[in-house]
């Protein structure tokens, strides 16, 4: 494993959602020894850094971010020893392994949240957001909830009543994630107790789980009203002003980046679930005293248009000005799969991921994307995303499947197809916990190794373009004049010896050609019909291009 410093400011993101990656013991749930025996795909592919979904002991009600225990492996996934085994596994084929650390809530059912629950003055009593309510019990003995605090989707109030303790806790996803006590320095030796644990074992660093929610207002203050339509949450009533990106929150990324500190060399990186705009979240860097890197999830949102991309890279560019760096991502275990954003158009998605791995920042890659994987079309009745059965009875079919794609993350969460073979080669079980996406046999990995014009393919090239040049994984970037439907920029290094390496991206949105009137050597391009005459380079429609400039 090689040591250098940055690693992670150069590396690519694959993440694995273990319950869907390979089943190595064919009950039908992924598992650790199956992430074991695939890691040499991944290292063909090229990535860099292999992001783990949490694996850690849970009932599973939110498949793992609902953790009952931080130490501990769930039993289906394998155990401790499992963990060290792939650790080792992956960094002797020189990947770094990033796992998922939910600070913000846990399980209902962790021993922590069982004790605190147990009466107003046990030891742990403390250890969650416990709040008395507001005015006189009523006939069933409730009090008014504490303040406004809104659970995702603004649908329902984060505060959920104990009956035992006659008081309130805050769970601010889902009720059976009740929030910790982060101002508790038990709490925080707790879990970074537990992090220190995994470091110790040789983990290359955490994706920080809702990182932007754990510290709340001290004092309890309700949001203020402010309707807003459009973005990430489709409506939103009120701000988060006393929720979210607080500044203690900014702290806390201070406090954490001292616990993984502890631990360099090899240096160890921080990727936070931040949401909001970048000139609000980059505050999570610090001076380079605590996140390294936070996700740019504005990319999960986007219209499929050049002027939405080139706007929103401006955005970013502004904002994370070199050393600083975004962490771009297109897909995840979240949200919908970027082919059916784009009209099941193929075509659109490797010009997609053809931006994703030329940017200036950290591309993040989801399993499946690979191969452009579609969601798999699941009715809603039977969803077993907690998201899915909590929110779904408030609305009908049509109107979630308009307005809130992401609300059946089972969708998305659906087991990586391998190959043709059953079960897409992911397990040789009668069922699999979620059923495979019915369009594996033409569409899985294997097939898509053996084609050279295959998406799995772009993507190795890209990689491996990425990796190779220094304008890509350490240059600077700017944005070119380009027309309405056209997104291009230019990645250029300075050498030591003052030798300036530069490539030009071209990105044709558009449903025409486009002459661009530069030309150069084609160094990868997401479709066929790219040529370049003497001096213009043909690009057509739904096509990027990557060009060394002659
Ligand atoms: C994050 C995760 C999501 C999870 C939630 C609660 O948004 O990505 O999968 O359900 O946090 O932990």
């Amino acid at each position: 494993m090689t040591d250098e410093a940055r690693w992670w400011q150069r590396t690519t993101i694959y993440q694995v959602y273990p319950r869907s990656f390979a089943d190595s013991d064919g009950d039908g749930i992924g598992d650790l020894r199956g992430v074991i025996d695939r890691l040499p795909v991944l290292a063909e592919l090229g990535v860099g850094t292999v992001w783990l979904s949490p694996f850690f002991a849970s009932p599973q009600e939110d498949f793992g971010y609902d953790i009952s225990d931080y130490t501990a492996v769930a039993p289906e996934y394998g155990d401790v020893e499992t963990v060290r085994e792939l650790i080792e596994v992956a960094h002797g084929l020189g990947l770094r392994v990033v796992f998922d650390l939910v600070m913000n809530h846990t399980s209902d059912q962790h021993p922590w949240f069982v004790e605190s629950a147990s009466s107003r003055d046990n030891p742990k009593a403390d250890w969650y957001l416990w709040h008395d309510g507001r005015g006189r019990p009523g006939r069933d003995g409730r009090t008014r909830r504490p303040n406004n605090w809104k659970a995702p989707l603004d649908l329902t109030s984060a505060w959920q009543w104990s009956p035992v303790r006659r008081q309130w806790f805050l769970a601010s996803f889902l009720p059976f994630q009740p929030d910790l006590n982060w101002r508790n320095p038990e709490v925080r030796e707790a879990v970074f107790g537990a992090a220190r644990q995994w470091l110790g074992m040789g983990v290359d660093g955490f994706r920080l789980d809702v990182f932007g929610w754990i510290m709340k207002d001290e004092a309890f203050r309700s949001n203020p009203f402010r309707p807003k339509l459009g973005g990430g949450d489709i409506v939103r009533l009120w701000r988060r002003d006393f929720t979210e990106n607080t500044p203690d929150n900014v702290r806390l990324a201070k406090d954490l980046r001292a616990v993984v500190d502890e631990f360099a060399p090899p240096e160890r990186v921080l990727i936070g679930e931040v949401f909001g705009s970048p000139d609000e979240v980059h505050e999570y860097l610090g001076d380079d005293d605590g996140l390294s890197l936070t996700f740019a999830f504005d990319l999960l949102e986007y219209r499929y248009s050049a002027r939405y991309f080139r706007d929103l890279i401006a955005r970013y560019e502004a904002n994370y000005a070199a050393p600083r760096l975004p962490a771009y991502v297109l897909e995840n275990h979240d949200r919908s799969r970027t082919i059916d954003r784009v009209g099941g158009d193929e075509g659109k998605a490797r010009l997609l991921a053809t931006m994703l791995l030329t940017l200036r920042g950290v591309p993040t890659i989801y399993q499946g994307q690979e191969i452009a994987t579609s969601n798999t079309y699941l009715p809603l009745a039977g969803a077993l995303d907690p998201m899915g059965r909590t929110f779904l009875p408030w609305m009908p079919e049509w109107v979630s499947r308009r307005i809130a794609e992401r609300i059946n993350r089972d969708e998305v969460r659906t087991p990586m197809q391998w190959d043709a073979s059953r079960n897409a080669g992911f397990s040789t079980a009668e069922r699999t916990w979620l059923p495979v996406n019915p369009e594996y046999p033409r569409r899985n990995v294997a097939a898509q190794r053996e084609d050279p014009d295959s998406t799995w393919r772009l993507f190795q090239t890209l990689i491996g373009l990425r990796r190779a040049l220094p304008e890509l994984h350490d240059g600077t970037l700017r944005l070119l004049d380009a027309g309405r439907d056209v997104v291009a920029y230019e990645r250029a290094h300075v050498a030591d010896d003052g030798t300036i390496a530069r490539v030009v991206v071209v990105l044709n949105f558009g449903a025409a050609p486009l002459t661009w009137a530069q030309a150069g050597e084609v160094l990868v391009a997401s479709g066929p019909g790219v040529a370049s005459t003497a001096t213009t380079t043909t690009v057509p429609a739904s096509t990027g291009v990557v060009l060394r400039p002659v």
